[in-house]
């Protein structure tokens, strides 16, 4: 007998659409059958004219995050039991997060940061490991790195005065030493650069939020990304560019691809909705995060990117610091906390923004935020599908309701939005992690107890940056959506 059965629901994947009941034994999905046909199980979800989902991998969140800013730590508002929960209301059931390197060595680190998470966490979830020591023993340490199940790095190309910068030797040999096995990430703006525009700016007193994107100018992340490019394509190594957001780092990526270097690039559903018009705001000092928000001609360009494949994930980089810890810097963009609250959101703005708006089709949408994620960080199809086996990890949509979004759109303790007053659609009604309901209608069920787990990851030798693809041409997606709506028209 099955646990569960969600009955009469359109199903999304990233490979097509089709109506299907879906059976769940225990935490695994054990059946997808013609609808109508799934009838015994000891409960059942009517899920007529709704979506429903696998449920979304976010490869790229910051719980519990702290900054060293005028020589002390700032903390986020959120830790990994109240942002694993906005994250599951917002439709995501597994984060990856960092484990970034402060006292430790690198595998100490991330016992420590599992030592955080474990036990609160309310979402199954995996660490990138961050170097941040360009030492021999830091590099010995990779291989143990990827033994506890952590074989994507992210290495730090800026944040020199934090302490977080990886220099480009560490760069270099870690591509080198994960080179078939693994991957390395990196956040990539030229440090020198923007370090020395910061120094200006505030000498010559410019120091508004508009002076802070100014200080790091698209050609800052473009020529970090070219660096870490050559050094990908040097040593074989994979590389992965987490939050890509200037349009000519596109073009760097696409002229990598075409000579044969391993990349693959992620940019987050801030830069592909918002712009630097924000930082003209009075509260514009809210929205400072790196790399800076861009252009309308660069979200255009992103939105290209996802259209042509050179962008194979969007992420949320969800960094929950409140208004208080932001306002600091209301008249100074140095001392502004970096990172925008936004892990509850990334569902809502990417199927409003790209698929209502005709950039992109329902299932490109499931892949960009769930299938690609999990294929690429080794959890797929553990994580990231809909087939039997796979980990009972479901969204459930309803593609006509609109809200409006403001701060209690989710169950989170961050007091703010940088998405406050948009009109969206695509809110999940429910999400279910491992078999249980985990959220519904935007909140957070606490009655079950924290049960996460760490997901051990090995990419063995099948790290695989995607070729050259076909368009994710959009006009798949309104059909997909017309047919929902007219099936709910049916039943109703
Ligand atoms: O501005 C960003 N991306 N913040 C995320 C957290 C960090 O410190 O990099
Ligand atoms: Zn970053
Ligand atoms: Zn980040």
């Amino acid at each position: 007998v099955l646990d569960l059965v969600i009955r009469g629901g359109h199903i999304i994947t990233a490979e097509g659409e089709f109506d299907a009941d879906l059976g769940v034994v225990g935490e695994r999905i054990a059946a997808l059958a013609a609808p109508g046909t799934l009838s015994e199980a000891r409960r059942t979800i009517d899920a007529a004219g709704l979506l429903l989902l696998p449920g979304l991998v976010d490869p790229h969140v910051h719980m519990g995050h702290r900054i060293f800013l005028e020589g002390a730590w700032v903390p986020a508002a959120d830790d990994f039991a109240t942002g694993s929960a906005t994250a599951a209301a917002g439709g995501t059931t597994t984060v990856i997060d960092f484990a970034i390197q402060r006292d430790l060595g690198p595998v100490e680190t991330v016992a420590a940061r599992r030592g955080e998470a474990d036990g609160r966490v309310v979402l199954d979830y995996a660490l990138h490991p961050a170097l941040t020591r360009a030492t021999p023993e830091n590099l010995a340490a990779i291989p143990a790195l990827l033994e506890a199940g952590c074989p994507s790095l992210k290495l730090y190309m800026i944040y020199r005065k934090q302490g977080r910068m990886a220099d480009d030797a560490v760069l270099f040999n870690a591509l080198a030493v994960t080179r078939g096995r693994g991957l390395v990430g990196v956040h990539a703006e030229n440090s020198a650069i923007a370090e020395y525009n910061t120094e200006l700016a505030i000498q010559e007193g410019r120091t508004t939020p508009i002076d802070f994107a100014r200080s790091k100018p698209n050609y800052v992340e473009a020529e970090a990304i070219n660096r870490a490019l050559f050094l990908a394509e040097e040593t074989g190594g994979t590389l992965y560019i987490f939050h890509l957001s200037a349009r000519e780092s596109l073009t760097l990526v696409a002229m990598a691809r075409a000579r044969g270097v391993k990349v693959i690039a992620e940019t987050c559903a801030h830069y592909l909705t918002l712009s630097d018009e924000v930082y003209e705001r009075e509260d514009g000092h809210r929205f400072i995060c790196s790399p800076p928000l861009r252009s309308r001609a660069d979200v255009e360009a992103l939105w290209e990117g996802v259209d042509s494949g050179l962008l194979s994930v969007v992420s949320s980089d969800h960094c929950g610091f409140d208004s208080a810890a932001k306002d600091r810097g209301r008249a100074d963009f140095t001392k502004v906390p970096n990172g925008l609250p936004s892990v509850g959101a990334r569902l809502p703005l990417i199927y409003t923004h790209g698929v209502l708006a005709g950039r992109i089709t329902l299932p490109r949408m499931v892949d960009l935020l769930s299938t690609a994620p999990a294929k690429i960080f080794g959890l797929y199809p553990q994580k990231g599908a809909l087939l039997p086996g796979s980990d009972a990890d479901l969204v459930l949509v309803d593609p006509g309701a609109r809200r409006t979004v403001s701060a209690s759109s989710w169950d989170s303790p961050v007091d703010w939005t940088p998405f406050q007053g948009m009109e969206l659609g695509g809110w999940p009604v429910a999400t279910i992690a491992r078999g249980v309901v985990r959220a519904e209608e935007g909140r957070c069920r606490r009655d079950g107890e924290a049960s996460g787990r760490f997901l051990p990851r090995s990419l063995g030798g099948v790290v695989r940056a995607p070729g050259p693809q076909a368009r994710h041409t959009a006009g798949g997606g309104e059909r997909g959506l017309g047919a929902v709506r007219a099936k709910k028209e049916e039943s109703s």
